[in-house]
């Protein structure tokens, strides 16, 4: 690499410290080898910030995360913070993050791995070869929209209200990274909305359809949430790409991992329009098994494979991260969490020492 990139690391809670851990393993074992020369600098995000500094973002690790060319998030939040109020919550760093970096861009795969068949709690035949990818736009939607807010009526009762905004600009923006994202794949693009009932969702189609026409090699649908959730279920394999709005892309993505099996398997990346990013893993901080050497790790680990391809432009060191993982599950190697029971169970640990003996040879 010419230059030499910044990779801000922000742990976070429960399971995050673990898993990222054996993530900067992958990432420095590639420095040594490949000479990738990423250069990583942490600070705490989330639960484990408020307690350190009362704040869960705090100032120094909003500049690190503008100065970093990258962002490896692992998990926030956890029992012991959901009690703060709403602006100290841990969550909360993670909504600022997005907004302040304007990373609108989520891209959450939904990738099976062969060996995990039989993990998911679908027929195999059902998601056998599941290969799919949302678009979620991230900075925009009824996560931000105002007014917001719970009103005290005349009468003392209470009134809880949220606003679904969505400029075309911003629809624009959303609807081009996702085409452009579907021409390097199979070259299908699902909107999912609710057009039938949200002048929002008017808007959204409206505009998909025109950023569409730049795009004639890329076959698009449309589909209500309700029924795109119905089909994720019935027929996953049918979808490509999905793009979707804030809030759908919430609920589809979700869904969309229990498909896999294992939530613990699952990368994502958030990105702004110069293709910085925030990577993180779609599974939370698990705080039930925090500290105990159990959590999977190869979320995490396939998360730097995205950052590799989607800001660093180094595809071919991203293949070789996701081949390793794809060896170490072949080989057999299991964390508790993708495990069946004829299977050898092996910790947090010991799964980066088997990623990363694959990725040496
Ligand atoms: C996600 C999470 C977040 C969201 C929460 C933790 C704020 O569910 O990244 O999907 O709702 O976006
Ligand atoms: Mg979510």
């Amino acid at each position: 690499m010419s230059k030499q990139g910044l990779v801000a690391i922000l742990p976070g809670d429960g399971i995050g410290p673990e898993v990222v851990a054996q993530a900067v393993r992958v990432i420095e074992s590639l420095n040594q080898q490949a000479g990738l020369g990423l250069v990583c600098e942490a600070a705490p995000v989330g639960g484990a910030a408020y307690d350190l500094h009362g704040h869960p973002l705090p100032p120094a690790t909003l500049e690190l995360a503008r100065r970093a060319d990258a962002i490896l998030l692992g998990a926030v939040g956890g029992p012991a913070w959901e009690a703060l109020p709403r602006e100290h919550r841990p969550e909360r760093a993670l909504l600022s993050l997005r907004s302040e970096l304007n990373l609108f861009a989520n891209l959450r795969p939904a990738i099976l791995f062969p060996e995990l068949v039989g993990a998911s709690t679908l027929k195999p035949e059902v998601v056998s070869g599941l290969n799919l990818m949302i678009v979620r736009e991230l900075t925009g939607g009824i996560y931000f929209g105002q007014p917001r807010g719970i009103r005290i009526e005349a009468d003392g009762t209470r009134t809880g209200f949220n606003t679904m905004v969505y400029h075309e600009s911003e629809i624009r923006r959303i609807a081009e990274s996702a085409f452009q994202i579907a021409r390097l794949r199979d070259r299908r693009l699902c909107s999912v909305e609710k057009a039938n009932v949200l002048e929002v969702s008017e808007l959204w189609r409206e505009i998909v359809i025109e950023v569409g026409r730049q795009y004639p090699d890329v076959q698009l649908s449309h589909m209500y949430i309700d029924n795109a959730s119905m089909q994720l279920i019935k027929a996953p394999k049918q979808f490509d790409v999905i793009v979707t709005s804030n809030l759908f892309g919430d609920i589809l993505s979700d869904a969309a991992s229990m498909l896999t099996g294992s939530i613990g398997m699952l990368p994502s990346a958030s990105l702004d329009a110069a293709g910085k990013g925030m990577y993180e893993p779609v599974h939370g901080s698990a705080p039930d098994i925090a500290g105990g050497d159990m959590a999977n790790p190869l979320a995490t680990i396939l998360s730097v494979a995205m950052m590799l391809r989607s800001t660093f432009g180094q595809g071919g060191l991203a293949d070789r991260v996701e081949q390793a993982v794809r060896m170490a599950l072949a080989e057999g190697y299991r964390t508790r969490d993708i495990a069946g029971s004829q299977d050898r169970v092996v910790g947090t640990a010991a799964m980066g020492d088997a990623v990363l003996a694959a990725l040496a040879r």
